[in-house]
């Protein structure tokens, strides 16, 4: 397959990251945390560039000018060195190693990652900076996931074959449901927002309003509405800031997204799980999804 074949596995069971994970896991593990710092958690594929956008702007005052800058420069992945060492090193020039990264910038500090809450830093559960959670309905996760990773992987099975992976929680970055609850169970710690992609493609408004409010930051109706219309989906895409281009473009030639009509931001829609899921492979996905949120109060 590709994609799977160059991911180990952390924690039998937990989590499944590219080898290069190793050399960076422990500097992770150990990186020092700040109380100011604020971090953006999710699974892949969960809208959470879109939300990383929403917090760094948000918490910058809505500083549209310095995030012209590429979003991974301002709220670096940490993971990142990981996943471009493996096969793009040339990207790393550009990008920089996240840890490095992330451990020279002056605060406050906005951080992305999609580790699961057991293998992020000690020190975040003791200094509890705020940690913003986005999770979205795992069948639209599971196609956008294909096609991300179509982009960036050239993956080269099926999607139902892809679809079987990720059923069996061996889509990197490993199981989604202990990723999810992890964050889910802990929503009311006053330092964590859980968010969905649902709430926020339903009420944009609501979900800055809502965000601005945890991050202690007032805004006006009118800057409300401004942020909503940055953030809508049409002008994200079109923002070489947030919307991979520039990367993809870098590693296979100008135009790449356009030509072969693949997009890291793809299409922006609820639901769009039910032009490509037959409706066996719906259901098992429903079946999952079931035993796995029973008894949580989770609902996608
Ligand atoms: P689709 O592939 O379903 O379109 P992530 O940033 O976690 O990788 O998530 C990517 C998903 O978020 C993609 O989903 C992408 O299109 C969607 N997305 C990004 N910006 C968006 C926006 N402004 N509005 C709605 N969806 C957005």
């Amino acid at each position: 397959f590709g994609v799977q074949d160059c991911l180990i596995e952390i924690n039998p069971g937990r989590v499944l990251l590219p080898p290069d994970f190793q050399q960076i896991g422990e500097r992770i593990i150990n990186l020092p945390v700040h109380a100011d710092d604020t971090w953006l958690v999710s699974y892949p594929r969960t809208g959470s560039t879109w939300a990383q956008e929403m917090v760094w702007c948000i918490g910058n005052d809505l500083n549209f000018e310095g995030a012209k800058q590429l979003q991974q420069l301002r709220c670096p992945l940490l993971e990142l060195t990981a996943i471009l060492t493996h096969d793009h090193g040339e990207w790393m020039e550009e990008l920089g190693n996240s840890v490095n990264l992330v451990e020279n910038m002056p605060a406050p500090r906005y951080i992305k990652t999609h580790l699961p809450w057991e293998l992020l830093p000690i020190e975040l559960k003791k200094k509890k900076p705020k940690i913003v959670y986005v999770a979205r309905n795992p069948k639209d996760m599971c196609v956008s996931y294909y096609h991300y990773c179509k982009l960036v992987h050239n993956l080269q099975g099926s999607f139902e074959d892809f679809c079987e992976l990720f059923l069996k929680d061996r889509a990197p970055v490993g199981p989604i449901w202990n990723h999810i609850l992890g964050f889910w169970k802990r929503r009311h710690e006053p330092n964590i927002l859980f968010l969905t992609y649902e709430d926020m493609k339903k009420d944009q408004e609501g979900a800055i309003r809502k965000t601005a409010k945890f991050l202690g930051k007032d805004l006006s109706d009118a800057e409300v509405t401004e942020l909503a219309n940055y953030l809508s989906f049409n002008n994200m895409r079109k923002n070489p800031a947030v919307n991979l281009e520039p990367v993809i473009d870098k590693k296979n030639g100008p135009n790449y997204m356009e030509k072969n009509q693949l997009f890291f931001i793809r299409k922006g829609e609820i639901g769009d799980w039910k032009n490509h899921m037959s409706p066996e492979i719906a259901a098992k996905f429903d079946v999952w999804t079931e035993e796995n949120l029973k008894g949580t109060g989770l609902k996608f």
